[in-house]
């Protein structure tokens, strides 16, 4: 998959989308396009709806997620359920996928050649999940999802029928408790678009 980078990535996701998740999953867990499938336990696909009106997505598993195989499985994924209990949603309302589906070493920010070889997977997931709305967790979700950065916090763009909206990562309401406000204002200010 890696030489098709090169080349228009749509005929490939149109592809994946197409064959399903059984079959998706499995061209993740057989993928060794990159260096990071080395160091990983396991490629961490997602979790949540398969039919979600929200797709949250974030950036790469940390290490409590490399061993789980579950998105969002560790101290983030905390932050995570309480921003999602104040957004209001319930189970079958959402999913949850990360731009990048291994483990970066010392939980180092993914490498541009790393988003964009496992950019197909991430479209195609986009593509089968369907959502109304499209939660980018932080930077390397927007660079990933738009390949460059153009939105701004907290102000939604419609894009192919899609609301696309970034707020920031939950591990900033770790490391920054100032943030926890802050994004309780950025949902507050978007919550017509999933209510
Ligand atoms: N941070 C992420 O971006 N994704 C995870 O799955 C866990 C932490």
């Amino acid at each position: 998959m890696g030489k098709l980078q090169s080349i228009d990535i749509s005929a490939v996701v149109e592809e994946m989308a197409s064959a399903g998740f059984g079959h998706l999953e499995e061209s993740i867990l057989q993928c060794s396009d990159c260096a990071l499938r080395e160091g990983a336990t396991n490629p961490v696909i997602m979790k949540g709806s398969r039919n979600p009106r929200v797709l949250f997505i974030g950036e790469a598993p940390g290490r409590t997620e490399d061993m789980t195989g579950i998105p969002f499985s560790g101290r983030a994924g905390k932050k995570l359920d309480e921003m999602i209990g104040y957004m209001g949603l319930s189970a079958g309302d959402y999913a949850v996928i990360n731009a990048v589906k291994c483990r970066p070493p010392n939980n180092r920010k993914p490498l541009k050649g790393e988003i964009e070889l496992c950019r197909p997977f991430l479209m195609a997931q986009i593509k089968m999940l369907d959502p109304q709305v499209i939660i980018l967790l932080g930077n390397t979700a927007e660079e990933a999802f738009c390949r460059s950065k153009k939105l701004e916090w907290g102000i939604p763009k419609v894009s192919g029928g899609i609301s696309i909206l970034k707020i920031y990562h939950p591990a900033a309401m770790i490391y920054q408790r100032s943030r926890i406000e802050e994004q309780k204002t950025l949902i507050d200010t978007n919550r017509y678009l999933w209510e």
